[in-house]
């Protein structure tokens, strides 16, 4: 090839190469581009090693058009090359953007179950006057959960509590939880004062106001010179934190073989306020809770001297206090733990 042909060709490669360079939509078209023209046998290339068949005197003069060719081209590339990349990481980046001011997807949350939502505001009634909770087992001694508490095998007073027994001797599901009265006492000194929350159990036909299952909390507190008197303060405090101020309460005498003298405590309708209506059986009264004070039998199998010491005892059922704040009309569905009826306490 003569010199001013070989310069028309470097010349005419690069004009086509500056045109695919500048239409290449990609970086990979644009790569290919770059082999075509630069690579080991890309065109430039074989036009230029052509440059060493020229005259000697030539070959400067070639060079002179060759090296801006390829350097004006080499050029095009990378300033290419960076254009097609911020074009790459505008379109990523719009095709991946978050709109902040957009609401945020409601996370499902739990709950407390409303049984353990008014266990819980009750603990934080009585822990304003340093009662602490304390756990008790749920399969108990035949001992514990009558024997300690004055009620011996054969007792008539064991047809109050019609109960579950276990296939191992002496064991039992536990039907209320005083028991727990012993199990406090055995393992701290007087004063105490503890809060006893948990599932009991009862052999019992179920109904709507019955279940086999059911939570009671348990109270105890035992102090020297501890009467029936801060028992009634205590838990008329409790009864107006729980069902409102003013609210009147009362004691009626009871029965408990573990408690001298026993008594059940009653709150006002919180239906009719106490003049009488069908919630109430037209009593005007709500009762709450079976309470009285510890039987020194009780206080001494606790390992407590009963001269030395007195205590007072309480026990209220939970679905009854959850049914007086949410008016549930049938307590079985507390046990059920259907969602829609759940839903309803979040
Ligand atoms: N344990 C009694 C019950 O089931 C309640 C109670 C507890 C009464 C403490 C007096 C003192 O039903």
């Amino acid at each position: 090839m003569e010199l001013a042909e070989l310069t028309r060709t470097l010349e005419a490669l690069r004009d086509e190469a500056l045109s695919a360079i500048a239409v290449a939509r990609d970086l990979t078209e644009l790569e290919a581009v770059a082999v075509d023209i630069l690579g080991k046998k890309g065109r430039l290339t074989v036009v230029s090693r052509s440059i060493g068949s020229l005259p000697p005197e030539d070959r400067p003069k070639v060079g002179a058009v060759a090296n801006p060719v390829r350097a004006a081209i080499e050029a095009a590339i990378a300033e290419r090359t960076k254009n097609l990349h911020s074009e790459a990481l505008a379109a990523q980046l719009g095709a991946e953007s978050v709109d902040v001011t957009l609401p945020g997807r409601p996370v499902a949350r739990g709950s407390l179950h409303p049984i353990m939502e008014t266990i819980a505001a009750i603990a934080e009634v009585f822990a304003q006057f340093g009662f602490v909770v304390y756990e008790s087992p749920e399969v108990e001694d035949d001992l514990t959960n009558f024997q300690m508490l004055n009620i011996p095998p054969d007792h008539p007073a064991r047809d109050l509590w019609d109960t579950f027994y276990t296939d191992i001797d002496g064991y039992l599901l536990r039907t209320h939880t005083s028991p727990g009265q012993i199990r406090v006492m055995r393992a701290e000194k007087p004063p105490i004062r503890a809060l006893l929350p948990g599932r009991c159990f009862r052999y019992e036909a179920t109904d709507a106001s019955r279940a086999s299952e059911f939570f009671q909390v348990e109270g105890l507190m035992v102090d020297e010179g501890t009467t029936m008197g801060d028992l009634r303060g205590l838990l008329d405090e409790f009864a107006q934190a729980m069902f409102g101020h003013g609210k009147r309460t009362r004691f009626r005498p009871g029965y408990y073989p573990f408690t001298e003298p026993s008594v059940a405590f009653d709150v006002e309708c919180l239906v009719c306020g106490g003049s009488g209506c069908p919630a109430c059986q037209r009593t005007g009264w709500m009762a709450i809770l079976g309470a009285g004070m510890v039987h020194p039998v009780v206080l001494q199998y606790g390992g407590l001297d009963p001269e030395r010491y007195q205590g007072f005892a309480f026990g209220m059922g939970v679905e009854r206090i959850a049914n007086l704040r949410h008016r549930v009309g049938d307590l079985r569905q507390y046990m059920e733990n259907d969602l829609r009826f759940l839903e309803q306490f979040r």
